[in-house]
């Protein structure tokens, strides 16, 4: 973990108080730390940094950022690369997807956070316009690769082809990727360990409906973003899973209730501040569809309209 970062981190079991975490060095290498732990002077918690990964979540989320599950998965690993990375070794069906989302931003002196990061594309490209970036993920393993990619600056792995069989790719990433600025760390997208006001941008994209408390999710987006001059990228399928969240916290997709309408519609009245989920509203700047895409194995992929919108307050 970038010594940078240190000063702002707060312990997550203690997001009311925002205790800072204090930091204890084993092992450093060029500003690196490749050891050691954060401490909460408050509650005690310790969180480990081991191999240069900070896992800074609550107690009850660790057992979701191990294993070979779902976002740990291998299948998982491969999809995800390809679809962040198939732009530079150009497969023919690449999704420009996160060159979309990023290209609403323009150069700023602030910081930008990228909330379910995954293996970290749409971070590199804030590094562009952006001060420090830092991408947050509960999968161990993607913030591993994100990281490994931060150290060798191209990407090299094993593609699923079919079952176990592989293919192996490897590619340049884009030389204007600032890797100096840009951090990778496991943290939960419900309690984030990031002090109030230190974003200038955040973004939540793909993510919402994965979160078993979607609307907890955006109250931490409003902490952790400038009062004043902060952008917001919000893109969602609003595909919404029981086996996820209750329908009684979705946003949207529902025929009463709070959560009745449809995703875009409901988010952007959030977003423009009613409920005071976001104090204060945004002034909604731009909306529309990415057409996005995973891919599985050579024969099955997963085509997805992500409705997106940017917020912006002066
Ligand atoms: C559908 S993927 C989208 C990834 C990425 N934003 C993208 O668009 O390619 C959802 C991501 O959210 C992560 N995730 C799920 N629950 C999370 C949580 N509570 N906090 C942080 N990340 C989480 C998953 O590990 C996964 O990387």
């Amino acid at each position: 973990m970038k010594k940078w970062l240190q000063e702002h981190l707060i312990c997550p079991e203690c997001l009311d108080s925002q205790t800072a975490l204090t930091l204890e060095i084993q092992e450093e290498h060029n500003d690196d730390i490749l050891e050691g732990t954060l401490n909460c002077p408050g509650c005690g918690s310790r969180y480990l940094i081991q191999e240069g990964v900070a896992v800074i979540v609550p107690q009850k989320t660790l057992p979701h950022t191990k294993g070979h599950t779902t976002y740990n998965s291998q299948s998982m690993m491969s999809a995800y690369l390809w679809s962040h990375y198939s732009e530079f070794f150009n497969g023919p069906d690449a999704t420009d997807a996160y060159r979309k989302w990023a290209s609403y931003f323009k150069q700023t002196d602030g910081w930008a956070l990228d909330i379910g990061c995954s293996v970290g594309r749409l971070s590199f490209e804030l590094s562009k316009t952006h001060t420090y970036v830092i991408g947050v993920d509960t999968s161990l393993s993607f913030i591993k690769k994100a990281r490994q990619l931060l150290s060798d600056k191209k990407l090299e792995f094993d593609l699923i082809v079919e079952g176990h069989i592989t293919e192996e790719r490897e590619c340049e990433l884009d030389p204007e990727y600032d890797y100096n600025a840009t951090e990778f760390i496991v943290a939960d997208a419900l309690a984030l360990p990031f002090r109030s006001d230190l974003f200038a941008t955040a973004a939540s994209v793909n993510i919402l409906e994965k979160l078993p408390d979607p609307i907890q999710h955006l109250k931490e987006v409003n902490r952790i973003l400038q009062k004043e001059q902060a952008n917001f990228l919000f893109s969602d399928p609003f595909s919404w899973d029981e086996s996820v969240s209750s329908p009684d916290l979705w946003i949207s997709g529902r025929n009463k209730g709070p959560g009745k309408g449809r995703g875009m519609d409901n988010i952007c009245q959030l977003i423009k501040g009613e409920n005071n989920v976001f104090d204060p509203g945004f002034i909604i700047q731009e909306k529309g569809d990415v057409l996005w895409k995973i891919r599985k194995t050579q024969n099955l992929w997963e085509h997805i309209t992500s409705q997106f919108v940017i917020g912006k307050r002066d």
